[in-house]
């Protein structure tokens, strides 16, 4: 703990930590926990932790939150694409320049510098800082990724810009961050579905506790500069979400626009489209396109094909005691 960062930062059990670094490849520098919640990173945040914690803000900025595979992406190409008044031409450029993630640093040092021989199968590879680096670079108005929670975020963020969170049903989160752990050789998890269910309801997979995360977003949901949304908002009305952000940032959007931008965010317009579907990451061997690729399924409901009955009521006891006291807008939780 220090005067620039107000939280602790502990190790795992070394036993834990052993396990761990077995079935994910990609976890190397092991894994930490961010107290008072145990906000769960790999080692090498504690690098960074205060670097984001005291990022520098401006008005201008707009930030899309998540905790992982809620629809980020889908979410930020809607709000670039709105930021900057329908560009579509400027939005053939990989999304992640023009929507850098902000704690990305984090993940791939583990990789690259730890990792000799994985380094040497890049086709480039990240410098640390580099990515954080690159936001402080980047134009106004900025448009920043972030799957860290309220709390490990700049404390005065809601009171200088814009910040749209994005929230899922855990279950359908559990499936898509299986696969995404797969696909990533940043992550490189080994083991089987059941496997990672396990992971996920300890609290071991990064950016966990999922229910703490999404509470910190919903108790700030008063304020005028946070919209929340869920993918099952966008999934079943997206011209209704777009309306809806389009007022959140002082965008005037006409019908004909509503209809095109809803096209271009179409499931088979955006896992088709290089910019967005992390072709450009998976160029530097950063990720391995399987798994159905980045932009897979798209659907909710899809834990139905892979939670077994014990999983079921293991999951559903688990909502109940951690996500009990959320409401009933979160369409999972009835
Ligand atoms: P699945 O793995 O369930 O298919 P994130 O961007 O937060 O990592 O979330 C990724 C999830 O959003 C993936 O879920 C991906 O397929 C889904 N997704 C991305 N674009 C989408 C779109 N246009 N329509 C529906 N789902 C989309």
């Amino acid at each position: 703990m220090s005067s620039d960062f107000p939280y602790a930062i502990e190790p795992l059990e070394e036993k834990e930590n052993d396990a761990i670094r077995k079935d994910f490849t990609g976890y190397l520098s092991g894994a930490v926990r961010v107290q008072p919640q145990g906000y769960f990173f790999q080692g090498i945040y504690r690098q960074y932790a205060h670097r984001y914690y005291n990022l520098s803000l401006r008005p201008t900025d707009v930030f899309v939150a998540s905790y992982p595979k809620s629809g980020t992406t889908w979410t930020q190409e809607l709000v670039w694409l709105l930021i900057h008044n329908l560009d579509y031409e400027g939005a053939k450029v990989p999304l992640d320049d023009r929507f850098p993630f902000v704690e990305a640093d984090h993940v791939l040092d583990a990789l690259v510098f730890q990792r000799p021989e994985l380094k040497a199968k890049m086709k480039s590879t990240p410098e640390p800082g580099e990515r954080l680096a690159q936001v402080t670079k980047l134009e106004d108005p900025r448009c920043i990724k972030t799957h860290m929670p309220f709390s490990l975020l700049p404390p005065k963020i809601l009171d200088t810009c814009k910040v749209i969170y994005v929230a899922r049903d855990p279950r359908d989160v559990v499936v898509s961050y299986y696969h995404h752990h797969r696909m990533w050789i940043t992550h490189g998890f080994q083991g089987d579905f059941r496997a990672f269910f396990d992971y996920f309801l300890k609290d071991q997979v990064m950016w966990s506790p999922f229910w703490d995360h999404l509470r910190e977003a919903w108790e700030r949901r008063s304020h005028p500069n946070l919209l929340i949304l869920t993918y099952d908002q966008l999934k079943e009305d997206l011209p209704a979400v777009i309306r809806k952000v389009a007022g959140f940032l002082g965008k005037e959007v006409s019908q004909e626009e509503i209809e095109n931008l809803t096209k271009h965010l179409h499931f088979d317009s955006m896992k088709s489209n290089p910019a967005v579907n992390a072709v450009a990451e998976a160029s530097t061997g950063l990720l391995d396109l399987k798994e159905g690729g980045f932009v897979r399924k798209g659907k909710s409901g899809g834990w139905k094909d892979y939670f077994e009955e014990d999983m079921k009521e293991r999951f559903h006891a688990w909502m109940a005691e951690k996500g009990g006291s959320l409401p009933k807008e979160f369409k999972w939780m009835k």
